[in-house]
């Protein structure tokens, strides 16, 4: 998920690829390390924190050699620390790896190997892949690395030197970015291209599966059956500002553009195999008769979703509490009370504190949370971890998504275990769950439509965003990022409260957002949409069962029909798409508003 440099050259490898890993920075990490390759074999420096700290080893204890491989680590197996740090080598000491990505079975991979007595030093997913390489290493790396990459499952950018290959760099990928650049001085990879902007512009991506091998001379490459391939370079015209932002404008919209892969991360983490599956296997919620979420912004807005998937699905009572107000509340929790705690960086001071609040009055405290060996994270009893990777821009989005997956998935497990729903049941509804990143993904077809839109709708003082039930609940997110973002005041209402007394603040003009996932629901927020048009308002009309048809006041966005329990992670994309674009057209300082800080870390 994070960044991978590699260099093969006539140059010293070191100051290349400390370079790359700073141009890399922008996409957040947790360590960083480098190794390098000269006769005398490989030199390895890693360690937890920042670059500037790994930079001050390397001038302790210089190492030098013409080619070399670095990674920041975001960490999502096994803490942040020295050893956990990449480059990961094998017990022989003859290939060094990194690895962006996620490996979903390095368990059973990694019993096997000790089985066969392969030691391991770290906690990673990662080490599987070095450890498994040298024990199939047979004289050929390209045949080793066709054998490795068969064997796993998951997503990996991987740059691979092996001891009794000199001089060729190999990398590989699926469904993580890599490229190859091409210069005259050497040959790189890298995660992204801003890596090597430095050193070339002329650049190869690389699909699923292509082995790329690389000399100081030149770049080949092959397929999964060991065959030579042909590939173009292209000529990245691109400055480095936009490069870090893969194109897009801001890293807001990148991220946004992330979710449906994003989704697929942390939905396999929980279905497949994984810390997150194995929590869910082993979790006993029969002891608990009732459940407090607790969290702040966004992530208090994913504890209301999950309120109404909870309840319907579990029949048990769930309350969704401001972390800030829940401290000072005398809350009435006990150790029959399962406390969820939602947090993207687990860091917030006030959803640190309700936590603590809880754990002294004796509940059991389970925290959803996207960085790994966070306060929250070490904390609290349990953790379940979004897989969305380091979430750059402070508006969250893709950790969002990846927290209401989550939720989901957790009551639907819920429910299993209270026997509330059947087996079959059961696996209908993580069917359906395990669909969402597929639609998700065909959201993006409306972006015209919204783009368009939104540069309508500079000009608002003030939105409102109305639904019923859970369609409510998402609302809420919907007018937290158009506020956050956007500077436009807005508030969320639930289609039903509207008139006992916001609705005298609707006006010819005024633009109201509706959102329709539910058939039951329908005639009733329909309602709210006419009672909002007849007092001169525009609406638009998100959702999976919308009847009307679009006039001059009325505008309809269709998402898949998908579970209404499940529709806010696709009705909560167009969303925050209309809020990007909204801010967008007014110029806005998006990734950075105003006031707003990505973690808040005080009170
Ligand atoms: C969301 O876009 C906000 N930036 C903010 O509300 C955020 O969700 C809140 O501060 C909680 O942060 P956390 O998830 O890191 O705990
Ligand atoms: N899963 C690997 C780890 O936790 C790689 C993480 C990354 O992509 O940075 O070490």
């Amino acid at each position: 998920m994070c960044g991978i440099i590699g260099y093969v050259g006539y140059e010293d490898a070191v100051p290349i690829i400390l370079d790359g890993l700073k141009k890399l920075e922008y996409r957040g990490y947790d360590s960083a390390g480098i190794a390098v390759m000269d006769d005398q074999g490989f030199s390895v420096v890693k360690q937890k924190g920042r670059l500037t700290a790994l930079e001050e080893l390397v001038r302790k204890s210089p190492i030098a050699g013409y080619m070399g491989i670095g990674h920041t680590r975001w960490a999502t197996h096994g803490e942040p620390s020295d050893i956990n740090s990449h480059p990961h080598l094998g017990s022989k000491n003859k290939i060094a790896i990194v690895h962006n990505g996620i490996i979903e079975n390095f368990k059973q991979i990694k019993e096997r190997l000790e089985q066969k007595g392969t030691v391991f030093v770290s906690q990673t997913d990662s080490e599987v892949i070095a450890q498994l390489a040298e024990h199939y290493y047979n004289g050929d790396i390209i045949d080793t690395v066709i054998r490795v990459t068969n064997a796993l499952e998951g997503s990996y950018a991987l740059g691979i030197m092996c001891i009794d290959e000199p001089g060729k760099l190999i990398a590989v990928k699926k469904d993580n970015p890599l490229i190859v650049g091409i210069s005259d001085k050497g040959n790189f990879i890298a995660s992204d291209v801003p890596a090597v902007l430095a050193h070339t512009n002329k650049v190869y991506y690389m699909n699923d599966k292509e082995i790329a091998v690389l000399t100081k001379d030149g770049v080949s490459f092959f397929n999964t059956d060991n065959e030579p391939i042909e590939k173009t370079p292209e000529t990245i015209t691109w400055s480095i500002d936009s490069a870090e932002k893969g194109g897009y404008e801001h890293f807001m919209l990148k991220e946004i553009m992330e979710q449906p892969r994003v989704l697929k991360d942390t939905i396999n983490s929980a279905l497949r195999s994984g810390e997150n599956k194995n929590l869910l296997d082993s979790l006993d919620i029969t002891r608990f008769n009732r459940i407090v979420i607790t969290a702040c912004g966004s992530a208090y807005n994913a504890g209301m979703v999950a309120k109404y998937v909870f309840e319907r699905l579990c029949r048990i009572s769930v309350d969704v509490e401001l972390a800030s107000e829940f401290r000072y509340k005398d809350p009435i929790i006990d150790e029959n009370t399962l406390v969820i705690l939602v947090s993207q960086s687990g860091e917030t001071a006030d959803t640190i504190a309700a936590m603590r609040e809880a754990k002294s009055r004796g509940a059991y405290t389970l925290s959803i949370v996207n960085v790994i060996g966070s306060t929250i994270a070490k904390e609290s009893d349990a953790t379940l971890y979004t897989l969305a990777g380091p979430e750059i821009a402070v508006a969250t989005t893709k950790a969002f998504s990846a927290q209401l997956v989550l939720l989901y998935i957790l009551a639907v497990r819920f429910a299993h275990k209270l026997k509330r729903i059947t087996d079959d049941q059961q696996e209908e509804l993580l069917s359906e769950i395990a669909a969402l990143p597929d639609k998700s993904y065909e959201l993006f077809e409306h972006v015209d439509f919204i783009q368009k839109y939104a540069s309508n709708c500079v000009g608002y003082k003030s939105i409102f965003f109305i639904g019923r039930n859970i369609d409510y609940a998402i609302s809420m997110e919907g007018s937290l990022k158009l506020k956050e973002i956007s500077y436009i005041h807005s508030e969320a209402y639930a289609g039903g409260e509207l008139k006992h007394g916001t609705i005298s603040l609707i006006e010819e003009g005024t633009l109201v957002v509706a959102i329709s996932c539910s058939e039951k629901l329908y005639g009733k927020i329909y309602s709210n949409v006419e009672q909002v048009i007849s007092r001169g308002a525009r609406v638009l009309f998100i959702g999976n069962c919308i009847q009307a048809i679009p006039d001059d006041r009325l505008s309809i966005i269709e998402i898949p029909k998908v579970n209404e329990l499940f529709s806010p992670s696709l009705s909560v994309i167009v969303l925050q798409l209309f809020s990007y674009y909204v801010a967008a057209n007014k110029g806005l300082d998006i990734d950075k508003p105003r006031n707003l800080a990505k973690s808040v870390t005080v009170e």
